[in-house]
C-alpha cells in the first residue's frame, strides 16, 4: 500500500468530472487500499478519488470515532434525499487550514458497489450523510468552497496559491 498525493485547491484537476467504475477488479482494490490508507494518514473522514487524480466514481469514508469503519463506496447512485437540509461547518482534505458553512440535505439514501462488487444501500443521517455529500461533489469536480461567498472562496484561493508557491521554493532550495 502507498500514500498518494493530494490534490489542492484550486488544481484544475480538482475539477474533472468522474467516469464510473467498468470493472471493479486488482486494480481498483489497490486504489482504494491507497485512498483508505492515505484518507487515515490524512486524518480526514472521506476522500474521492478525484482529490488522488483518479477520476473514476469512487471514494472512502469513515465517520466511526474509533477510525475503524471504513467505507468503500463505488459508482454510487442517490436513490432518496430528505426535504430537511443542515447547515455545517465543512472542511476538505484538498483545502487544507480553512472550513466552511455549507447546506446539505439531512438524510440521504444512496446504492453502490462496495470492492466486492457487491451493491448495497445507505442510508446516511447527520455525519454521515454530509460527508456522502461532499464525497460525491468531488466526483463531479465539485469543491465545497464552490458554494462559499466569493469573497470568502477568493480569500482560501490566494492564501493556497501563496503557500504552494513557498512550499515548491521551499523544495527548491
Ligand atoms: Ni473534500
Amino acid at each position: 500500500m502507498s500514500i498518494l498525493n493530494i490534490l489542492t485547491y484550486p488544481d484544475p484537476r480538482l475539477n474533472k468530472v468522474a467516469k464510473p467504475v467498468a470493472q471493479i477488479d486488482a486494480r481498483i482494490r489497490t486504489l482504494v487500499a491507497d485512498m483508505l490508507e492515505t484518507m487515515y494518514d490524512a486524518k480526514g473522514v472521506g476522500l474521492a478519488a478525484t482529490q488522488v487524480d483518479e477520476h473514476e466514481r469512487l471514494l472512502v469514508m469513515d465517520v466511526s470515532e474509533e477510525r475503524n469503519e471504513p467505507l468503500v463506496v463505488i459508482n454510487p447512485r442517490v436513490v432518496w434525499t430528505s426535504d430537511d437540509v443542515v447547515l455545517g461547518d465543512e472542511g476538505c482534505l484538498s483545502v487544507p487550514g480553512f472550513s466552511g458553512d455549507v447546506e446539505r440535505y439531512a438524510e440521504i439514501h444512496i446504492e453502490y458497489e462496495n470492492e466486492l462488487g457487491d451493491t448495497h444501500k445507505l442510508e446516511a443521517t447527520e455525519l454521515l450523510a454530509v460527508c456522502v455529500q461532499h464525497e460525491m461533489d468531488h466526483l463531479i469536480g465539485k469543491v465545497y468552497v464552490e458554494y462559499l461567498s466569493p469573497l470568502k472562496r477568493g480569500r482560501i484561493k490566494t492564501k493556497l496559491i501563496k503557500e504552494a508557491k513557498e512550499a515548491l521554493k521551499d523544495n527548491e532550495s
